[in-house]
């Protein structure tokens, strides 16, 4: 299992620095610390294998890099990510954030999907009764988000995306821009932000 992780790590680095020979935007070093740091949890190539890591591949370049600085300045609060980010220069980032975006994601998929078809009502519907709004409204329909403001959720592991909804609600996460994930994730039950998980993982 090591070795092919590590083969396929050394595959994607080939295929990425072939693929980026003429493009300045993502470094040498962004690939380097990508495959050596990054991949341990994140996976090759920024897909993740376990759910406790969320994939960064095919995710927006301005959402990533927003991210690492919000690590970085401890607006947003993970004791593993702010050790990671710590010695990472703005250059640094925007390096890590473009290399990322620029990997296909692999689809994901329900690890519960008979939580699927009461998940879909609330992404695309909401919840009337309580006041939840459909997230495809800011996460669009196919759930690739809509640059620079909302990331994309689409294949995200289920256990990472509930994780962030309870997180949001408890407002242990906080870097929201005017509070629009916490207000949303107060107003939703634990079996709604199951289902929802559950749809947005089997998304694509
Ligand atoms: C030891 C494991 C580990 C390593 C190594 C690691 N991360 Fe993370 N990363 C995490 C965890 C755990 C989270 C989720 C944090 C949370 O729950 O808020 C995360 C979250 C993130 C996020 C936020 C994703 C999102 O969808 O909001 C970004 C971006 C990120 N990491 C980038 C990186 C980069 C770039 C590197 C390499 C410099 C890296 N990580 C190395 C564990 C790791
Ligand atoms: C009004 C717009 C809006 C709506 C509606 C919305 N979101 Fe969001 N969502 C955001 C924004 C903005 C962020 C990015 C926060 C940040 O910059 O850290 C976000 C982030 C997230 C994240 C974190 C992603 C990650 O990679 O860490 C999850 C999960 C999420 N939203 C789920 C949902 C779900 C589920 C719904 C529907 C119940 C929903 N959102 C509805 C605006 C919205």
């Amino acid at each position: 299992m090591k070795k092919v992780l590590a083969m396929a790590a050394v595959i994607g680095m080939v295929a990425a620095s072939s693929a980026y020979a003429d493009n300045s935007s993502v470094s040498v070093k962004a690939q380097k610390t990508a495959s050596t740091v990054c991949a341990a949890c994140h996976g090759a190539n920024g897909n993740s294998v376990s759910p406790l890591y969320p994939k960064l591949a095919s995710q927006h370049e301005a959402y990533l890099a927003k991210q690492l600085h919000d690590f970085k300045s401890g607006k947003r609060k993970n004791a593993i990510m702010s050790a990671m980010v710590m010695s990472l220069s703005a250059e640094d980032i925007q390096g890590l954030a473009a290399y990322f975006s620029a990997q296909q994601e692999k689809p994901g998929s329900a690890t519960n999907p008979k939580l699927i078809a009461a998940g879909e009502k609330i992404y695309r519907g909401g919840v009337a009764e309580t006041g939840v709004p459909a997230c495809m409204g800011c996460h669009s329909p196919n759930g690739a988000g809509i640059p620079v403001l909302f990331p994309r959720v689409a294949g995200q592991h289920a256990a990472y995306i509930a994780a962030q909804l309870k997180a949001f609600r408890a407002g242990t996460r906080a870097n929201d821009p005017n509070k629009m994930m916490r207000q949303i994730a107060l107003r939703m039950t634990d079996p709604e932000i199951a289902a929802v998980s559950q749809y947005i993982a089997a998304l694509h």
